[in-house]
């Protein structure tokens, strides 16, 4: 007895999750009760777990996912095994049960009441499965030993059930992703242990209450992307554990309470998008633990000269969409931390001493300004000192900003992403450009840019590999604003490998080493004077989705060798001056007479099978006896063709 006890403690305490392990003794006895409970849950199932069959193999502690204690099923471990169908109420008569994950399947159907009655139950993880209904059972029974509690990205419906009171060991919920309305219940602050509370992404609403002040364990609470409104509740003086704490994308409104901006223990605060107002007072003396803070899209006013100063360990920033004037002071020098910082659309005035006032920031690594800033001179190193040399994220979009490239973009040699989009910048885009190793994202759209494109842009080392990957330190989904358009994205790497260099005033060829761009996605140079012919080594580019290259000056043929890009989705040659035969093979099954239109000689070969239409003028060459016109062309016929072929590839 005494040795399986010790056992058991081990197990607990070391169990990663090693799939079956047994500890029946050689003369197996197994428990009618359990076998007939692992049979009945069995058979509710839609498909049978292979290895679970009682006739084969009646010792059902050897099955996949069970663990027992003499013969006594504690561990049902089934995540993401693609399991489908209901869970039937046999499955609570596992009574010596611990665990029970049942994640990461395709359940469906509502839970049986009695599954939160289980004596001796300790983790109940059913998180991202398709379980509905609503939860109005006791959840615990008293002396209830429930540690964890996962129901998370479910469609459970209506209130947070309300019986909690009992689940005093309670140290982890989360309910986040499902489609709970009301409040939370009260019962919930009557657990103590409670150290994280994630209700995020459901339909929660009304005021927060200040119960949530007596969960005095608290480490962190997530609330966000619910419907909450009111104030919050000045409660954080006695949730003195809490370090991480959103309430993003609800709709508070208000001051940041001062028990708030005194926390202590606070590390990451994130508030995006509500509708508080007032100050931002953060009481820096205090909140001596504080690394990131998004405070974007509130009503709020920008930190006053001087307040940021002493928030000496902030790592990451958000202030963007502040409805004030904000304004780059001398305090963020102080920020010797700092590696994300955004300030978009905050009305920043003088970008010269904004950028030098930041360079002292060494470790600045996401700088976001788009939408300041408005009509300025971009500033050149000889006018001023500015370094940057750990900057991976530039984004300075419509602001149209004058000027040139900016040269002292020459020094940062991580650059990841540069984004100078909409801006009125002229002259010659620099062909160190294409030094930059871990370039993936180029955006020098609707600008004024003259002469060629670099050729050094097919050098770029990060857009030659398919896949290459990028480490960056992310404390938040950090919102990025492009041309106009607001990407949040956790990582900067969600965004497409691009390079996007339409409505400028380019010219001369497309370079034919382009094709060594394998691991680009988007090719925008639409709206230039490109000239020259398509160079056929495109072909090489063989991860591309879009290829843009429309009102131009381009002529020659459409090289047959794009039938290769298998993933291009999108491809738009019209208005340029171009000839010859339309290819009519891979994806260019796909794309609309629309693609084509606009170019002097280009027709589609009669022989390719398609609809034959009317000459339009533009393109009405009588002698020629191939010609067919693709404006009729129907377009329904060729996404379903090339669809086709696309699935075609995928089993070849
Ligand atoms: C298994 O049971 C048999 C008969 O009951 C007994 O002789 C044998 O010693 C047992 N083996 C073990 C390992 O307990
Ligand atoms: C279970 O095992 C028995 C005996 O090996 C076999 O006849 C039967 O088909 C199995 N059942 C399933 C569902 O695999
Ligand atoms: C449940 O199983 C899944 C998949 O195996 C695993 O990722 C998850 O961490 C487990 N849950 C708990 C609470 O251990
Ligand atoms: C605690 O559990 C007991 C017994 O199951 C039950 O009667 C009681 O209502 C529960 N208390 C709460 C607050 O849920
Ligand atoms: C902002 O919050 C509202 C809910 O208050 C939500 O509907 C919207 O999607 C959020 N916007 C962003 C960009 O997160
Ligand atoms: C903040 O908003 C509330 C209403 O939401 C309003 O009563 C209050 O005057 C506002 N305060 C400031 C400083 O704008
Ligand atoms: C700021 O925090 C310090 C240290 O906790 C405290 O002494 C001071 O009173 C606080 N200031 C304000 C204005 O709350
Ligand atoms: C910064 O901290 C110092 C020392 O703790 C204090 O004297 C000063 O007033 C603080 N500055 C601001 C703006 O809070
Ligand atoms: C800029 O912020 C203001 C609020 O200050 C908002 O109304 C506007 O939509 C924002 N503009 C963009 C492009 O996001
Ligand atoms: C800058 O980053 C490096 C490496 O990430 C780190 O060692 C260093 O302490 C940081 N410097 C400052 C001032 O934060
Ligand atoms: C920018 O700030 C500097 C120093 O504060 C000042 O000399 C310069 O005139 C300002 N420029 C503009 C355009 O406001
Ligand atoms: C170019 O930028 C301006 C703002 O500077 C914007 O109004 C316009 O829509 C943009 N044009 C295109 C084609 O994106």
């Amino acid at each position: 007895m005494g040795f399986h006890s010790l056992f058991l403690s081990t197990i607990l305490i070391s169990y990663v999750s090693l799939g079956t392990s047994t500890l029946e003794s050689q003369n197996f006895t197994s428990s009618p009760n359990d076998l007939k409970a692992l049979t009945g849950f069995s058979s509710c199932l839609k498909s049978a777990i292979p290895d679970w069959n009682s006739s084969a193999s009646p010792d059902y502690c050897t099955w996949s996912g069970v663990t027992c204690v003499e013969t006594r099923v504690v561990f049902l471990e089934l995540g993401n095994t693609k399991l489908t169908g209901k869970i039937c109420e046999s499955l609570a008569s596992l009574d010596q049960i611990r665990v029970l994950n049942l994640s990461h399947n395709f359940f469906s159907g509502s839970l049986p009441d009695n599954l939160f009655h289980l004596q001796n139950l300790e983790v109940m993880d059913l998180s991202n499965n398709y379980f509905e209904g609503s939860i109005n059972t006791v959840v615990c029974s008293s002396f209830s030993l429930l540690r964890v509690v996962k129901l998370s990205y479910n469609s459970f419906s209506s209130k947070i059930p309300g019986n909690m009171g009992n689940c005093s060991s309670l140290q982890h919920l989360s309910l986040d992703g499902n489609d709970f309305s009301g409040n939370l219940p009260e019962s919930i602050f009557q657990l103590q242990n409670l150290k994280e509370l994630y209700v995020q992404d459901n339909k929660l609403s009304g005021q927060l209450s200040k119960g949530v002040g007596k969960l005095s364990n608290l480490v962190e609470l997530d609330i966000s992307y619910n419907e909450f409104s009111g104030i919050l509740p000045n409660i954080f003086g006695s949730l003195t554990r809490l370090k991480f704490f959103s309430a993003e994308s609800n709709r508070f409104t208000g001051q940041l309470p001062t028990s708030l901006v005194n926390s202590l223990s606070l590390e990451i605060l994130i508030l995006r998008n509500n509708s508080l107002n007032g100050s931002i007072n953060l009481n820096c003396s205090a909140m001596k633990s504080l690394t990131s803070i998004s405070l974007a899209s509130n009503q709020l006013l920008c930190p006053s000269h001087g307040s940021l100063s002493n928030c000496s360990r902030l790592e990451a920033i958000n202030l963007a969409h502040i409805n004030s004037k904000c304004e780059i002071s001398d305090d963020f020098k102080n920020l010797k931390f700092l590696t994300q910082l955004s300030l978009s659309n905050s009305s920043l005035h003088n970008l010269s001493t904004s950028l030098q006032l930041l360079s002292h920031l060494r470790n600045l690594s996401t700088l976001v300004l788009t939408n300041n800033f408005h009509n300025e001179e971009m500033p050149q190193p000889q006018d001023q000192n500015i370094e940057f040399t750990n900057l991976k994220v530039f984004v300075l979009g419509n602001s149209q900003i004058k000027g040139s490239f900016p040269k002292w973009l020459s020094g940062c040699k991580k650059l990841q992403m540069l984004d100078l989009s909409w801006n009125h910048l002229s002259g010659s885009i620099p062909s160190w450009i294409g030094k930059f190793n871990n370039l993936y994202y180029l955006d020098l759209s609707n600008n004024s840019f003259t002469g060629y494109i670099p050729q050094s842009l097919a050098m770029v080392l990060s857009l030659q590999f398919s896949n290459f990957s990028l480490q960056e330190g992310t404390h938040f989904a950090f919102p990025i604003l492009t041309s106009g358009k607001v990407y949040l994205y956790k990582k900067v790497s969600s965004f497409r490998p691009s390079l996007l260099l339409s409505y400028n005033k380019l010219e001369g060829p497309i370079w034919p080493g382009f094709g060594n761009l394998k691991g680009l996605h988007v090719m925008d140079l639409k709206h230039n004077s490109l000239s020259g012919p398509i160079p056929w080594q495109l072909l090489g580019m063989t991860m591309l989705e879009i290829l843009d290259l429309s009102h131009n000056k381009l002529s020659g043929e459409i090289p047959q060798s794009l039938i290769q890009l298998s993933f291009l989705s999108s491809f738009d040659a019209s208005y340029n001056q171009l000839h010859g035969e339309i290819p009519t093979k891979g994806q260019f099954l796909t794309f609309p007479p629309t693609s084509f239109e606009g170019n002097r000689g280009l027709y589609r070969p009669s022989s390719s099978g398609f609809m034959p239409s009317l000459p339009d003028e533009t393109r009405a060459q009588p002698h020629h006896k191939k010609l067919e016109i693709i404006n009729d062309f129907p377009f329904w016929f060729g996404a379903l063709a090339g669809f086709l072929i696309t699935i075609a590839m995928c089993f070849v």
